[in-house]
């Protein structure tokens, strides 16, 4: 494993052998005839080996530009900047926006492997699954045999007939079928990092339900670490043990599951939180957050969240914050989110995060 030593999202020197990639200064801009959009604005994010780290925000706050970012994936013509930092177990830090067209073509599949937003339709309806496999293995000089007993044991390990999966057309699977297949797919050529942009939103809650946890039986068995990208915290909080809250096409809190479950500290957290009360909870008993999503090309200035934050003061108006340390594992973009938890109570008992729902 590397070792070397790095400053973290904080600023502070220490050793990062546990950080698999690193996001620093992460910027995407697109020129429009309105004016510059800037669709992911100064990111700095650590992903740390191992983990599962879950990114939420509502629609259109930047997530699928966050993944996209990660791989040098961004399309044209948008602009990327900042430096995005790869660290493979063994081996020299890859500067991932350095890499030629090959090296990354080579990253994305056998180190970082993304389940692309919308990815179950982009399954070819004139190929079985198996020659998906096939042509994945092929296209990256894996070992064929090796590769298929490998999909195999991924497919079972997903509760699929691998048999059966294999030899269908994506059109004869029901959609959780289909989405096990992809997720099976993405890590046959076994990566390290496994990136997902909402993998279940095409699901029913039921299918949702049981796909989280069989990823959590995947990221045990191959070693992974995750990161999950959806609107619905709730959701993924019974399976992440990190969150981060992207709001306005910036992250404005990170922290622990348990951390931002019990004690969110940023308005637009407590917001997202209280608008989703729980996984079993009826549409309609889902309120949504007032106001709207910024505009990328018309951003507010101060914090963008300041029209819709009932704390919003002059200051807020005026100055964008800096994170705050809520906790050693916790931070927070706001000037008063230690007034956040007093002005905006959950209305509702918050899900628990997965080590208590083990205890109990
Ligand atoms: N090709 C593009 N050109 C210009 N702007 C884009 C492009 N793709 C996305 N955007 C803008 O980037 C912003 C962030 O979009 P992104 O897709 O990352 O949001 P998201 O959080 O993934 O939303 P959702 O939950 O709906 O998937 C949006 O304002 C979107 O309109
Ligand atoms: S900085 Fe001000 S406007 Fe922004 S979230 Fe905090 S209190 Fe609300
Ligand atoms: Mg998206």
């Amino acid at each position: 494993m590397s070792t070397h030593n790095t400053t973290n999202e904080s600023g502070e020197m220490y050793s990062a052998s546990e950080t698999i990639i690193e996001l620093r200064n992460t910027e995407v801009v697109f020129d429009m005839s309105r004016g510059v959009s800037r669709v992911l604005d100064n990111v700095d994010l650590d992903i740390r080996r191992g983990e599962i780290l879950g990114v939420v925000g509502e629609s259109g706050s930047g997530k699928s530009m966050l993944a996209s970012a990660m791989l040098d994936a961004v399309v044209d013509p948008g602009i990327l900047s900042g430096q995005i930092t790869y660290y493979p177990d063994d081996g020299d830090p890859v500067n991932v926006l350095g890499l030629s067209d090959e090296e990354l073509r080579r990253l994305r599949w056998e180190d970082i492997s993304m389940v692309f937003q919308g990815a179950m339709s982009s399954f070819n309806p004139t190929m079985s699954v198996k020659g998906h496999f096939v042509e994945t293995l092929e296209a990256h000089e894996y070992d064929r045999e090796e590769g298929m007993e490998r999909a195999h044991e991924l497919l079972s390990d997903l509760y699929l007939d691998p048999e059966r999966v294999l030899e269908s057309y994506p059109h004869e699977l029901s959609g959780g079928m289909r989405q096990r297949a992809l997720i099976a797919l993405s890590v046959v050529l076994e990566p390290d990092l496994l990136v997902m942009d909402e993998p279940t939103a095409a699901l029913d809650l039921l299918m949702q339900r049981s796909i989280l946890s069989l990823l959590e039986g995947l990221k045990e068995k191959y070693d992974l670490t995750m990161v999950f990208i959806t609107h619905d915290l709730p959701l993924v909080a019974e399976l992440a043990n990190r969150m981060a809250v992207m709001y306005a096409f910036e992250l404005v809190e990170k922290g622990s599951t348990d951390e931002i479950l019990q004690n969110a500290a940023h308005p637009y957290t407590r917001a997202l939180l209280n608008s989703t009360p729980n996984l079993d909870a009826p549409l309609s008993e889902m309120t949504s957050i007032e106001g709207s999503a910024p505009d990328p090309v018309n951003v507010p200035e101060g914090c963008s969240y300041h029209p819709r934050c009932p704390l919003a003061d002059e200051q807020c108006v005026a100055e964008a914050p800096d994170f705050h340390d809520v906790s050693s594992s916790h931070q927070v973009e706001c000037f008063h989110w230690e007034d956040a938890a007093e002005a905006i109570p959950f209305n509702i008992e918050q899900p628990s995060s997965p080590e208590e729902g083990e205890a109990r």
